[in-house]
C-alpha cells in the first residue's frame, strides 16, 4: 500500500542510499536526489507529500529548499537533517517552515516517527486545502488542535471510521493502527490474548474493548488483578470454596472462573501471580476444568483470557519466576502497547479528548492550549503514559477552568525542562525566580531518573542527601 511520496536531497551517498531503503521499505514512494539542483526540478514538476533535506549542500542548500517550499506554497512539508553543530541553522529553518529536524546521528526509528508524523499533517493539510503560511509543527499543531479541526475534519475521520469502532481508544499513530488491527481480527475469537506495555499505556482499555467486540459481549467481563490480592486470597477468589475448605469457609462460594462462564476473564498484573498459581491457571487454560479450593469434583468453564502485565515476561521466565508453559499458553496472541513517547502523533488527539471530557465533567471551558504549551506537551517524556496526560489535563481544567492552557499552567517538570531546552527565560520574573526554577528542574529531572528514591537522586547530583531534602523543602517539591 503506498503510504506517501518522500523527496530526499542530501549529498552524502550513504546516507541517502540508507534512507531511501529504509523508507521505500516502510511503505513510502522515495525520489532520492544527491545533487540539490536536480531536486529543485524535481520539487517543480512533482507532489511530494515529505521532503527530507540535509541542510549544507553545493549550489542550493536545505534552507533554500525549504524557502522554495513556501514561496511556491508547494503542499510539501520540510523535514531538515543537520548535525549537533548546525542547530542553530536548523532552528532559522523551523522558523522558515521546515516540520521539524533530525539530529545526525539518527537512528532509523526517529525518522520514522517523524515522518509518519510529517504524513499525517500533510494529509490533513490538503484536505483541510490551506493554502498558505507556514508550516512548521508548532504552528500545524496550533491550527489543528486550537481550532479542532481534528475533530471536525472530515478526511481524518473517513481514515479513522472503521478504527474509531474503539472510539475510548484514541491513536492515531502507526503503532495504535496496527494494535486495532488486532483487536479487530482477534476480538471476535476465543484466542487467549497477553496484553503488555507499560503502566498507563492502556491495557485495561484494550482487554475491554477486546470482550465488547466479542460475541461474548453480553456475558460478564470479569477483572482479577492478580498483583493486588494476596496469593492465598486470591486463589479461593479464582476457583471459590467449598464449606469448610479453611477456618471461615462457612459456605460454598463461586469464585470468579464461575462467574465469568461465557464471558471473558481479565487477569490484570499476570506477571505477580504465584508460583503455585500459575500451575492451577495452567490447568484451567488446558483443560478448562478446576476444583474449588477444599473440593473434589471438577467443575468446567467456558472463559475467554486476557491477560495483562506491566512486566517483561520473558526476563520473570529467564529467572524462574513465570512457568514458560504458561507464557506461550497466554502469549497465543500478544498485544503489546507503545509508550505515550514512542507515539507522539497521538499527543494532540489524546489531548483534545481529554480537554472535552474533563470540560464537561467540570463544567468549564478550556479552548485548547497556547503553542508553547503544546510544544512542550509534544516534547515531555510522559513516565507514566496516557493516564499520565490524562491526569494532567485533568488538573488543569479544574484549577483553570476558562481560556488557554499556557506553558505556565503546566506541571513544573515539563514548564521548566522546556524553558530550558528553549534557553529562554522570562528574565522579568528576576534573578532569584530564575536561578530556583533551575535548581528546582534539577531536583525533579534527578527524582524523576532515580524513581523519587532521594539518596539516589543526591547521588546523581552530587549532593548530601540532607542538602537535597533542604533544598527540596525550600523549593516546595513534595
Ligand atoms: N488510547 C487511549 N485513549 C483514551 N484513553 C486512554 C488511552 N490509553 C489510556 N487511556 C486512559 O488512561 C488511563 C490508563 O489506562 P489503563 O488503565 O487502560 O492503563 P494500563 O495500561 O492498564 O495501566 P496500569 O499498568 O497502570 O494498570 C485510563 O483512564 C484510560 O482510559
Ligand atoms: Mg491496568
Amino acid at each position: 500500500m503506498e503510504k506517501g511520496k518522500i523527496i530526499i536531497v542530501e549529498d552524502e551517498e550513504s546516507i541517502l542510499t540508507m534512507l531511501s531503503e529504509f523508507l521505500s521499505n516502510n511503505g513510502y514512494i522515495v525520489d532520492p536526489f544527491i545533487d540539490s539542483k536536480k531536486a529543485l526540478f524535481a520539487l517543480k514538476g512533482n507532489e511530494y507529500d515529505v521532503m527530507i533535506t540535509d541542510l549544507s549542500m553545493p549550489h542550493i542548500d536545505g534552507l533554500q529548499l525549504i524557502n522554495y517550499i513556501q514561496r511556491e506554497y508547494l503542499k510539501t512539508l520540510g523535514i531538515v537533517i543537520t548535525g549537533y553543530g548546525s542547530l542553530d541553522t536548523a532552528i532559522s529553518a523551523m522558523r522558515w517552515g521546515a516540520f521539524d529536524y533530525i539530529l545526525k546521528p539518527f537512528k532509523f526509528e526517529e525518522v520514522l516517527t517523524v515522518v509518519e508524523s510529517a504524513m499525517y499533517y500533510s494529509k490533513l493539510m490538503k484536505s483541510e486545502n490551506i493554502p498558505k503560511g507556514l508550516t512548521g509543527k508548532a504552528n500545524l499543531l496550533r491550527r489543528f488542535s486550537e481550532n479542532k479541526i481534528i475533530r471536525e475534519n472530515t478526511m481524518l475521520r473517513n481514515c479513522l471510521k472503521d478504527k474509531y469502532k474503539f472510539e475510548n481508544i484514541i491513536g492515531i499513530s502507526f503503532p495504535m493502527q496496527k494494535v486495532f488491527e488486532m483487536i479487530e481480527k482477534v476480538a471476535d475469537t476465543n484466542a487467549t490474548v497477553l496484553v503488555t506495555g507499560e503502566s498507563g499505556v492502556g491495557k485495561e482499555l484494550v482487554a475491554r474493548a477486546i470482550h465488547y467486540n466479542s460475541s461474548r459481549k453480553d456475558n460478564p467481563l470479569v477483572v482479577v488483578n492478580c498483583g493486588a490480592i494476596p496469593e492465598t486470597l486470591l486463589e479461593s477468589e479464582l476457583f471459590g470454596y467449598e464449606k469448610g475448605a479453611f477456618t471461615g469457609a462457612t459456605g460454598t462460594r463461586y469464585g470468579r472462573f464461575e462467574l465469568a462462564h461465557g464471558g471473558s476473564m481479565f487477569l490484570d498484573e499476570i506477571g505477580d501471580m504465584s508460583f503455585n498459581l500459575q500451575v492451577k491457571l495452567l490447568r484451567v487454560l488446558q483443560e478448562k476444568t478446576f476444583e474449588r479450593v477444599g473440593g473434589t469434583k471438577s467443575i468446567s468453564v467456558d472463559v475467554r483470557i486476557i491477560a495483562a502485565t506491566n512486566r517483561i515476561l520473558d526476563d520473570l521466565v529467564k529467572d524462574g519466576k513465570f512457568r514458560e508453559d504458561l507464557y506461550y499458553r497466554l502469549n497465543v496472541v500478544p498485544i503489546q502497547l507503545p509508550p505515550l513517547r514512542e507515539r507522539r502523533q497521538d499527543i494532540p488527539l489524546l489531548l483534545n479528548y481529554f480537554l472535552e471530557r474533563s470540560n464537561k465533567i467540570n463544567d468549564a471551558e478550556i479552548d485548547g492550549c497556547s503553542e508553547a504549551a503544546m510544544t512542550a506537551l509534544m516534547d515531555y517524556t510522559y513516565p507514566g503514559n496516557v493516564r499520565e496526560l490524562q491526569n494532567l489535563i485533568e488538573r488543569v481544567v479544574v484549577l483553570k477552568r476558562k481560556g488557554m492552557i499556557d506553558l505556565e499552567d503546566l506541571p513544573d517538570k515539563i514548564y521548566l525542562a522546556e524553558q530550558q531546552e528553549q534557553g529562554h527565560f522570562e528574565i522579568e520574573k528576576g534573578y532569584d525566580t530564575l536561578v530556583s526554577n533551575f535548581e528546582k528542574s534539577l531536583i525533579l529531572q534527578a527524582l524523576q531518573e532515580t524513581n523519587g528514591v532521594k539518596s539516589k537522586a543526591a547521588q546523581v547530583l552530587s549532593l548530601n542527601r540532607t542538602t537535597l531534602i533542604e533544598k527540596m523543602k525550600r523549593l516546595g517539591i513534595d
